[in-house]
C-alpha cells in the first residue's frame, strides 16, 4: 500500500469510495471537486494494486492554531489492515498545525475507536450537527509535529 497526493484524475475513484463509505453523507460532486482542486488542502490516497483504497482531506487553519481532518474513508473490504490510521497519521504530518480536529457522528463507533486509538480527545457536541439530526462529536488532538505536541 501507498499513500501519494490525489488530484482531479481521482475523482471518479473517489465519488465510488464516498458512496460506499458514507451513504448519505456522502460529499456531492462539486464538493468532491473542491476537495480536489482548491488550494492548500491536503489530499492524499492510498494506492493498493494500481486502485485507490482510502482517501483522506485535511484543511490547515494556522491562523487558528488547527487544521481539520475534513474526511476520511477506507474501501470496505481494505478495512481493518491499518490503512485508516496510516492516512490519518500522513495527514496530520502534512496539516502542518498545533493541533487537530475532526467531526464524526455519534453513532460511528468504528471511527471514534480509531481516534481514540491515535490520541484525539472529545472536546464538544455539536448537537444535531448531521443531516439527520445526529449529534456530532468533535475531536482534538495536540499533533507532535508542532511546538504544543513536543
Ligand atoms: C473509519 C475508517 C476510515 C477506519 O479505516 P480502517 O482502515 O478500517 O482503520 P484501521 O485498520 O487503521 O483501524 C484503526 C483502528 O480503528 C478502530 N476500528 C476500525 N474499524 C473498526 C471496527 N469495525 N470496529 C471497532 N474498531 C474499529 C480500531 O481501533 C482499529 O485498530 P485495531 O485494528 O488495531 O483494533 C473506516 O472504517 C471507514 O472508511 N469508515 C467509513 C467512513 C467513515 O466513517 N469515516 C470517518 C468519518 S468521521
Amino acid at each position: 500500500m501507498q499513500i501519494l497526493p490525489a488530484n482531479l484524475l481521482d475523482l471518479n475513484a473517489l465519488r465510488k469510495l464516498e458512496d460506499e463509505s458514507f451513504g448519505k453523507d456522502a460529499w456531492s460532486l462539486l464538493d468532491l471537486i473542491a476537495v480536489l482542486t482548491m488550494p492548500d488542502v491536503i489530499r492524499l490516497k492510498a494506492v493498493e494494486d494500481g486502485q485507490m483504497v482510502g482517501f483522506v482531506a485535511g484543511d490547515p487553519r494556522p491562523r487558528d492554531g488547527w487544521g481539520w481532518i475534513a474526511t476520511i474513508a477506507v474501501a470496505p473490504r481494505y478495512r481493518r489492515r491499518g490503512i485508516g490510521r496510516a492516512l490519518l497519521h500522513a495527514c496530520e504530518a502534512k496539516l502542518n498545525v498545533p493541533r487537530s480536529r475532526l467531526t464524526v457522528r455519534v453513532s460511528n463507533q468504528s471511527a471514534i475507536s480509531m481516534y481514540q486509538q491515535e490520541g484525539y480527545v472529545t472536546t464538544d457536541i455539536w448537537s444535531g450537527y448531521y443531516n439527520d439530526g445526529e449529534d456530532g462529536i468533535v475531536m482534538e488532538k495536540a499533533l507532535s509535529n508542532s511546538p504544543e505536541g513536543l
